[in-house]
């Protein structure tokens, strides 16, 4: 493992005024996006979606690296060019989900655990050569209060797995975006997100240490603390910005370079406004604070694009101006104002 190259990646994917395009949803997941604006979901159409958002003209301002789904980094556009090599010939980094999704935790459970790590060292010197440099892997956490659940269990085998995962992609010398997500649908309250989310994380990095990961070589994507999508009460921006802030301080150590956000279902206009409040609280921090967003950034390209050839142009229009923003956001310099002007 080379500690220099992990870190140089990792810091570039993290740094300001850039963050990282979330593009890997599984065939499952990108058949709900499709759904949704009544677009069929087969081979030609995820790579003519794909393809769309990689050739968004200037897209490198913003974005740093995109993460890949499987079948995306083997799909070639119109000139034969891979999609992965058009991204790294445009100054963007291309990364890989390698998880391979979520089973449930025992029998009848509503928990769930991620799984992926058989075979894992042999599919990772494949994605290198197809021009992967960094790999993501999500963890899924539910709070349930009434069902007792995060379980400890839960918690325990999602960060021993993370951290399995991150050693086994630290050693063939790319960078692992480590994802605990606790997601935020459900009645819960943002202290119980606040309690939740510093429990895992403490679990995660202590397992991550563990596993002699070094941690100059990851980047943490985790969820904000924020209130869950079912309770009354929904903290302010300022209240959210203050108890992740708070949450970090507590359970990150100084020496990862970076935390990017998932946006979690959160909609575009708070996922920015989020990081931006954050980004203006302290200019201090040892980690750079950015995006690995996926629907809070492809959401209004989606829904512009409806699968037509002649709307590629305001899709991609769309995808830059959400970049943009949390491009802004990164520096605490996003004007929620500007979003009218759209
Ligand atoms: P969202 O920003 O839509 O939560 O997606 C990010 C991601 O990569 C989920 O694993």
């Amino acid at each position: 493992m080379s500690t220099d190259k992990l870190n140089f990646i990792a810091k570039k994917l993290c740094e300001k005024p850039k963050g990282i395009l979330a593009a890997d949803e599984s065939t499952n997941t990108i058949k709900k996006r499709f759904d949704s604006i009544n677009v069929e979901s087969n081979f030609e159409m995820r790579k003519a979606y794909r393809e769309l958002l990689f050739k968004t003209p200037n897209l490198k301002n913003f974005i740093s690296g995109v993460i890949l789904f499987d079948e995306t980094i083997r799909q070639e556009d119109s000139e034969k060019t891979s999609l992965a090599k058009y991204l790294l010939d445009n100054g963007i980094i291309p990364g890989i989900k390698v998880d391979t999704g979520a089973i449930h935790l025992e029998k009848n459970s509503h928990e769930k655990l991620t799984e992926g790590l058989d075979g894992l060292g042999e599919r990772l010197e494949e994605y290198k050569s197809l021009g992967a440099s960094f790999t993501k892997w999500r963890a899924i956490i539910t709070i349930d209060n009434k069902a007792n659940m995060p379980s400890d269990y839960c918690i325990e085998s999602n960060s021993f797995n993370l951290a399995r995962y991150a050693k086994i992609v630290q050693d063939c010398d790319m960078v692992p975006i480590v994802e605990p997500e606790v997601i935020m649908d459900g009645e819960h309250s943002i202290e119980d997100c606040y309690e939740v989310t510093c429990k895992t994380l403490k679990n995660v990095f202590k397992q991550l240490e563990l596993h002699k990961v070094f941690l100059g070589g990851i980047l943490l994507k985790p969820n904000m603390v924020i209130s869950g999508t079912l309770n009354k009460n929904q903290a302010s921006v300022e209240t959210v910005a203050e108890l992740t802030l708070d949450c970090l301080h507590k359970c990150v150590p100084q020496d990862v370079p970076g935390i990017v956000f998932l946006s979690g279902g959160q909609s575009n206009e708070l996922a920015t406004e989020h990081l931006n409040e954050m980004n203006k609280k302290s200019k201090d921090f040892s980690w750079n604070l950015s995006f690995s967003y996926g629907r809070a950034l492809q959401q209004p390209s989606l829904s512009k694009w409806l699968g037509k050839d002649e709307n590629i142009q305001i899709a991609q229009q769309a995808l830059f101006q959400r970049s943009q923003f949390n491009s802004e956001a990164t520096s605490g310099k996003y004007n929620s104002e500007n979003e009218n002007k759209i």
